[in-house]
């Protein structure tokens, strides 16, 4: 029994903003921003447009390559729905889950969202995965989706230029595939990690039940994201080196056995520091960073469509996901494509 990918999907908002846009509005600019980062521009949800919306583009996208003609006849055959973000619809309920099931035109399929910030795709694969292995669930659509351009403080040029919407979703089976031997297939092996004590570093810091807004007070700043970059940076780069390492020792493969690792995105610095102390060639990474910016939950569902849809990988293609974030979080997946 294997538990596999059987189809992705991904969206992303109409409207992009480009560096040279961003630098009319504040103090920064492309050379900066391209060499620093790597990002050359991002797409931004239109006002009308909460995670959900994005969630459920990205989810018919998937079911479309399950029934081109109906996706939403496909969604019929979901059993469970998962929406892994760090900005959802609503603080607290609904999940962007429910929201999106009933988009979706379902009735009873059990919905929930999960919060691991940037890595929440990688602990999502494995959550489903558990809860679809059990036994009574088949078929369970996953979905990473940001809008963190909602929640970025516009005047702040040290985190606004770094963020982009998005949204990317897989739809995960259970199949009659072998899991183990040279014939494996689907998710072999996931390795989750938390770092509690690095919470302050990467956060939002208003609205919730520690900060709460209180009554007649004037906000000039919303539940915006606060982060110590030269932190994350150098917690980024050790998270992503550990997580690669640790997942080729859980596995006993060697890095030349991996067709293609599909990395979380928030600079494209942190992975060059982390391949080149591994040695690793940088065209082992599917990169995409350079058109969407950092999209938080949606980087890695959405790198991965890009990639299986351009070609970029092959049925038995061993690969790999490394994911880290805010909590702080990091962790990886091994995937038999
Ligand atoms: N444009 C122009 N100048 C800028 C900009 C900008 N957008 N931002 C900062 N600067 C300036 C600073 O003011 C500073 O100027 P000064 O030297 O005159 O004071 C200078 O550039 C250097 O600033 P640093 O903050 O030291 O820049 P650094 O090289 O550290 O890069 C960055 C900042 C890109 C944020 C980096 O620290 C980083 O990538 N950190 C990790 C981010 C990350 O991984 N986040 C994870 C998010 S995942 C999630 O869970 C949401």
């Amino acid at each position: 029994m294997a538990i596999e990918i059987i189809a992705t999907g991904h969206y992303v908002p109409e409207k992009r903003v480009t560096n040279d846009e961003l630098s009319w509005v504040i103090d920064t600019n492309d050379e900066w921003i391209r060499s620093h980062t790597g990002i050359g521009a991002r797409h931004v949800a239109a006002d009308d447009q909460a995670t959900s919306d994005l969630a459920y583009n990205a989810a018919v996208e998937a079911l479309r390559q399950l029934s081109p003609e109906n996706p939403l006849e496909a969604a019929e055959t979901l059993d469970l729905i998962v929406v892994c973000t760090s900005s959802p619809d609503f603080v607290g309920f609904p999940s962007v889950a429910c929201v999106v099931q009933d988009k979706l035109g379902l009735k009873s399929t059990p919905a929930f969202d999960l919060i691991a910030a940037c890595t929440g795709f990688v602990y999502a694969l494995d959550a489903a995965a558990a809860m679809i292995q059990t036994g009574s669930r088949k078929r369970a659509l996953v979905v990473g989706a940001d809008v963190l351009t909602r929640i970025t403080d516009w005047s702040d040029r040290g985190t606004c230029v770094l963020f982009g919407d998005a949204a990317g979703a897989v739809i995960l089976e259970r199949t009659d595939a072998p899991s183990a031997g040279p014939e494996r297939r689907g998710l072999v092996q996931s390795i989750l990690h938390a770092e509690g004590s690095g919470a302050n570093e990467l956060m939002c810091t208003r609205g919730g039940t520690r900060n709460p807004f209180k009554k007649g007070e004037i906000v000039d700043k919303t539940g915006y994201l606060y982060m110590n970059g030269r932190a994350v940076y150098t917690f980024a780069v050790k998270a992503f080196t550990d997580m690669i390492r640790e997942l080729l020792d859980a596995d006993g493969i060697s890095i030349d056995q991996v067709a293609k690792i599909i990395p979380h995105q928030a600079n494209e610095r942190i992975i060059q520091a982390a391949a080149k102390r591994l040695g690793i060639e940088e065209s082992k990474f599917y990169l995409n960073i350079a058109q969407y910016a950092n999209t938080s939950n949606a980087t890695i569902p959405v790198a991965l469509d890009e990639c299986a849809r351009s070609g970029g990988l092959t049925k038995g293609d061993l690969i790999m996901t490394v994911g880290f974030g805010g909590g702080l979080t990091y962790g990886g997946n091994l995937i038999v494509w």
